[in-house]
């Protein structure tokens, strides 16, 4: 059978939370904040944060590895390895050659995207592209980071919303027609580059001592403004891909969106007149971990058997770019 003539789908998926948990209350130890304050404004309660010596190439690697086991794939199966993160391991080479390396996965070409929250949507868009093409039979996509590492501990406007964590999928042919993609949405406003960011340790701001003490290598965000951009950004891109797919709303069994504001969630749920109940939501227990975060949701809501074979299900995100993506997937 020819791989390549077969609709993509995703055959297993994974995730991985470092133990170590920061609450609320632990926050307001650190900072001037309370629990109050971040769960009526964000819906978040907790987050996970990794051990001293714990890479984002290790969350990656622990999350993949559940993924593979799930699909039945070998890690000498893989094609490719794309890992999705703004917290790389080191500027070069790419986290994901870690992962190649702790997996096994020799034949895998392995390299990193940088699409912030969106990246593993854009990883998932270009696994699914190099499977159709038939570069790649089966591929391996993660959304991974150690935020905790490029965080401002002392700034309470970014440090009580972010967590550490990694999600996993592996892509392949489907089939047996479970897991098939429908449809995929991904763009890119790069006027929005000054409302998210992590200004230093790139070429623009290298690291010097005066650039380190002025935290320009921890993430600084203007909530508010990214918060509108959020909200219009997914709204449209969720409703291309259910258009593209040939769906309604009312046909879609549940939401995946970006783990980032409970408030972003419910206004979009609102706007394409789907319940939110049919929501999918882990925040309050992880934060938002950029490129990770749909990622460990779609492994949490598959593995709580929160949709069945034969249901539509749509992922949507939004992150720094400003970039932002969708799918629809039939299970
Ligand atoms: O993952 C990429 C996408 N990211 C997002 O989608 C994030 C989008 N933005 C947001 O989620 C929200 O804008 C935030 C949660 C970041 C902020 O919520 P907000 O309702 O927009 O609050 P704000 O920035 O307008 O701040 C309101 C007040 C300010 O005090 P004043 O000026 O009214 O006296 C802040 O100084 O809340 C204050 N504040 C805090 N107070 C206690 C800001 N952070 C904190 C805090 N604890 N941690």
């Amino acid at each position: 059978m020819n791989l390549a003539d077969q609709p993509v789908a995703i055959l297993g998926t994974g995730s991985y939370l470092p133990a170590k948990a920061l609450s609320n209350d632990e926050l307001s130890t650190i900072v001037d904040t309370s629990d109050e304050w971040i769960t009526s404004r964000t819906g978040i309660k907790n987050r996970h944060i990794a051990a001293e010596g714990e890479h984002t190439s290790h969350l990656a690697t622990h999350a993949a590895k559940k993924a593979l086991e799930q699909a039945g794939i070998t890690a000498d199966q893989l094609g490719l390895i794309i890992v999705a993160t703004i917290t790389p391991d080191t500027l070069t080479p790419a986290t994901a050659c870690y992962v190649q390396n702790n997996l096994g996965a020799p034949q895998a070409v392995a390299f990193d995207i940088s699409a912030a929250c969106s990246g593993f949507l854009y990883s998932m868009k270009i696994a699914e592209n190099m499977i159709q093409t038939g570069a790649v039979d089966y591929a391996l996509i993660i959304g991974a980071e150690k935020l905790s590492s490029f965080i401002n501990w002392k700034d309470r406007t970014t440090c009580v919303l972010f967590g550490d964590g990694a999600g996993a999928a592996v892509l392949g042919a489907s089939i047996e027609g479970t897991g098939r993609i429908l449809a995929t949405d991904i763009g890119t406003d790069g006027k929005q580059t000054h409302l998210l960011n992590i200004p230093g340790g790139g070429s623009a701001h290298p690291t010097t001592e005066e650039n380190v003490n002025q935290h320009l290598a921890s993430l600084s965000m203007q909530g508010k403004e990214v918060f509108k951009h959020a909200v219009t950004r997914m709204k449209n891109s969720a409703n291309t891909v259910i258009a593209r797919a040939g769906l309604e709303p009312s046909d879609i069994k549940l939401v995946i969106p970006h783990q980032a504001n409970l408030r972003i969630i419910d206004a979009i749920a609102d706007r394409l007149t789907i319940d939110n109940k049919k929501v999918f939501v882990n925040l309050d227990r992880y934060g938002n971990t950029s490129a990770a975060a749909v990622a460990i949701a779609l492994d949490e809501a598959h593995r709580q058997e929160k949709f069945e074979r034969g249901d539509k299900i749509v992922l949507v995100v939004f992150g720094a770019g400003m970039t932002w993506a969708s799918a629809a997937i039939e299970w």
